[in-house]
């Protein structure tokens, strides 16, 4: 069954945003990686690895910074993420690089591949083909579904990049079909939470979010900061706590002016000093005179509470891009962007 096929039977509208994200439980499950590409990984992993180094830009950096987000904590290597053209001294030849591009083509991530090969490290790549799949012919390679926009393939990425980074730091592989199944009660159940994505779009449809998350849900304020940037074409932040309450926090009185909205995604795992730090930031910036809004998911798992409510914030990135009549799929200036450096090169 080759790309294509997989997205015409999900169903996926590659002409609409809307689509794409509606279908991201689904995306989570439509291509597995082969048993060998992760026997593979599981295999370099088991050799004795120093690090994992996880490459990409954009919308292709994501999963590799969720997963670090996720796995850092037990992997029993240091998992570093690279959105450069090339990699830090310390990766060489005893590392893994997992290389993810959507297109296969974006300039910084072939260089930092290029870099790897020339490091003799064990390279994964995870594409839709391009150059780097080309280059890639030695490196065993995933190949994932073309025709979306590399926001939207998260999902899709995603389903590589964490078995992948499991089975290199020996750790047990998720389940992701139980994954992908709450994350579709809980998209069923948006109508009913008094916090839909489309009731988050509207409160910040005049304002500047600033996305503040802790520990795992750090990614999923970032990622949440680009989608509105690319989807909704317009402003928007992210921070972290604890590192925010030594110096953003004296900000506080500005917010009011600037219409900046703090979004705090709480997470079901923070532990008692944190939600204690997350109420009183949250009571600072209320004297300050700026409400904050707070985003909760009640799951089970870290790895479902990181992705569902990255699905609830594409969705209200896509409903904020609909509200401002902005055409979500559209990225016109990076497409730019990467037509001039590329005639320059
Ligand atoms: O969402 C987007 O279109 C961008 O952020 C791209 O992901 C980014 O430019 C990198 O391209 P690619 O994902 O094809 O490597």
């Amino acid at each position: 069954m080759n790309g294509e096929r997989i997205l015409e039977l999900e169903g996926v509208d590659l002409t609409s945003m809307r689509s794409m994200v509606l279908r991201f439980p689904e995306l989570l499950v439509a291509k597995k990686p082969d048993s060998r590409f992760l026997e593979r990984a599981r295999r370099t992993g088991e050799s004795g690895i120093d690090g994992i180094c996880l490459v990409g830009m954009g919308g292709s950096s994501i999963a590799g910074e969720i997963c670090r987000g996720l796995l850092l904590d037990q992997s029993s290597v240091p998992i570093l993420t690279v959105k450069n053209y090339s990699l830090p001294n310390a990766v060489g030849r005893k590392w893994a690089v997992v290389v993810v591009s959507y297109s296969g083509d974006t300039e910084e991530t072939l260089s930092s591949f290029e870099d790897a090969r020339s490091r003799r490290a064990t390279i994964f790549v995870i594409t839709t083909g391009g150059t780097l799949a080309k280059r890639a012919q030695s490196a065993s390679m995933h190949v994932v579904p073309k025709g979306l926009q590399p926001r939207a393939a998260l999902p899709l990425m995603y389903s590589a990049v964490h078995p992948t980074v499991e089975a290199l730091s020996g750790l047990e592989a998720t389940d992701l079909e139980r994954v992908a199944t709450t994350l579709r009660q809980q998209a069923q159940d948006w109508g009913a939470r008094a916090d839909s994505p489309s009731t988050l779009a509207e409160k910040l449809k005049d304002s500047i979010p600033l996305f503040i998350g802790w520990k795992h849900l750090v990614p999923i304020a970032y990622r949440a900061k680009c989608q509105i940037n690319e989807n909704a074409k317009t402003v928007a932040f992210h921070s972290e706590l604890p590192e925010a309450d030594h110096n953003e926090i004296e900000a506080a009185m500005s917010y009011g002016r600037h219409s900046v909205v703090p979004v705090f995604l709480r997470s079901c795992f923070e532990e008692s000093a944190i939600r204690r730090r997350f109420d009183v930031t949250s009571e600072v910036l209320s004297g300050a005179g700026c409400e904050s809004i707070h985003l909760r998911i009640r799951t089970d798992s870290l790895l479902e509470e990181s992705l569902a409510m990255t699905h609830f914030l594409d969705m209200t990135s896509v409903d904020l891009a609909e509200r401002l009549g902005v055409d979500p799929l559209r990225v016109d200036r990076i497409a730019h962007l990467k037509k001039e450096l590329a005639a320059d090169a």
